[in-house]
């Protein structure tokens, strides 16, 4: 054996290991860059229903719109009511075969400094700064889908479409998406009262739709379904086999996901809005102090609410501003993150500890509108970024 063997050995491991690093740095770059590509849409029209508005947004000149796939979301960012650049994920609903224009449903949340500020003030005609659409909550897409119609139908699986509250937005996509397949669709939704049911209308006249409304404070006249949806009412009227979408609040989707899965059920998708509070008491140090994981629904949520002066933005695991590198412990995900990090880096936004953490700020990015806004929000405020 040649005595440089080793050498060439090494020489080759350290050159394939360069490579690698090389290649997912540039690969993390391109998908940050692709993550913050953005659209001035305009508003062509606005509806109010109760504390929901539901926003069409086209191209200024009518230019087609990017596709979309079913269940993805756009980050739309505003000025909020104190004129603060703020920036918050909004699924949309619309059908994604079509490219002339997005729709989403915005409900007006008590705290929400966006939503709140779009549901008073939005008119057609005003304009938004959107991001192309993203997300990973999207539609399985059948293989080979016509030929085994034809050939074997049985072998498509049903859909069974849950949703909870404003969590329809990205099944209705999913929904349209599916029909337009020919696919067995049952859509099930939970709501407070008749009122609260969004497109109610339109679902019950759709074709094809199997279109279950479960209200939990229904009134005396009420004729459908009340209660809590739960397993054992879906797989009453759906095959174990089916594939299930969730999109509720996180009590909701947990417990949901929990009893479907329990029950045998192994194609369980879901998405979360905002994740259920921490149950876990751990300390997370960063920058010499220290602040309690328990009650928190996030990393970050536990950070600010002890004072801790973290760059945040989406709150959403879109706009990365929430970074930070992870120097010990272990975190789990809550929320799916879009935003491409490096092995050590983790969003806040998006993880809740599962063990003590120490932490530190991650280097910031200036290729961004967002992060600039941020640095100069903070300076603006005398604040310093610990690097
Ligand atoms: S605040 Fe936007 S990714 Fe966390």
């Amino acid at each position: 054996m040649p005595a440089q063997l080793p050498l060439y050995l090494f020489i080759l491991l350290l050159t394939l290991y360069l490579s690698y690093s090389l290649l997912s740095s540039l690969k993390r770059t391109w998908q940050q860059q692709l993550a913050r590509r953005q659209l001035q849409l305009q508003v062509s029209r606005v509806r109010r229903q109760g504390n929901v508005i539901k926003i069409w947004l086209q191209q200024p000149q009518g230019q087609l719109l990017p596709s979309a796939k079913a269940g993805q979301h756009l980050l739309v960012s505003a000025l909020d009511q104190q004129g603060k650049q703020v920036s918050r994920a909004y699924s949309l609903l619309s059908d994604c075969s079509q490219r002339r224009y997005y729709q989403l449903a915005i409900k007006a949340e008590p705290q929400g400094r966006l939503s709140q500020q779009l549901f008073l003030q939005l008119k057609a005609g005003d304009s938004l700064l959107c991001s192309w659409p993203k997300g990973h909550f999207t539609l399985s897409q059948p293989w080979l889908l016509p030929l085994r119609r034809w050939l074997w139908p049985a072998s498509i699986k049903p859909l069974v479409l849950v949703a909870g509250g404003i969590g329809i937005t990205p099944l209705l996509a999913m929904m349209f998406a599916a029909l337009r397949q020919r696919r067995k669709v049952q859509l099930w939704y939970q709501a407070r009262t008749k009122q609260d049911l969004l497109f109610a209308s339109m679902l019950r006249r759709l074709p094809g739709l199997t279109f279950v409304p479960v209200l939990s404070k229904p009134h005396s006249d009420w004729q459908g379904q009340s209660g809590r949806i739960n397993a054992a009412m879906l797989l009453q009227h759906a095959e174990k086999q089916s594939e299930f979408y969730l999109c509720a609040n996180a009590i909701m989707v947990a417990e949901l996901e929990q009893q479907l899965r329990a029950a045998g059920v192994k194609h369980c998708y879901h998405e979360l809005f905002k994740a259920a509070h921490s149950k876990d008491n751990f300390a997370i140090e960063l920058d010499g102090k220290t602040a309690p994981s328990l009650g928190h629904s996030s990393v970050l949520d536990a950070l600010l609410s002890s004072g801790l002066k973290v760059p945040y933005d989406c709150r959403g695991g879109s706009c990365g501003q929430c970074r930070l590198t992870l120097l010990g412990g272990s975190c789990k995900t809550v929320l799916a993150p879009e935003f491409a990090l490096a092995d050590n880096e983790i969003l806040s936004c998006c993880v809740q500890a599962s063990s003590p953490l120490q932490l530190a700020f991650s280097q910031p990015q200036h290729n961004g509108p967002s992060s600039a806004i941020t640095l100069l929000d903070l300076k603006q405020n005398n604040m310093e970024i610990q690097n």
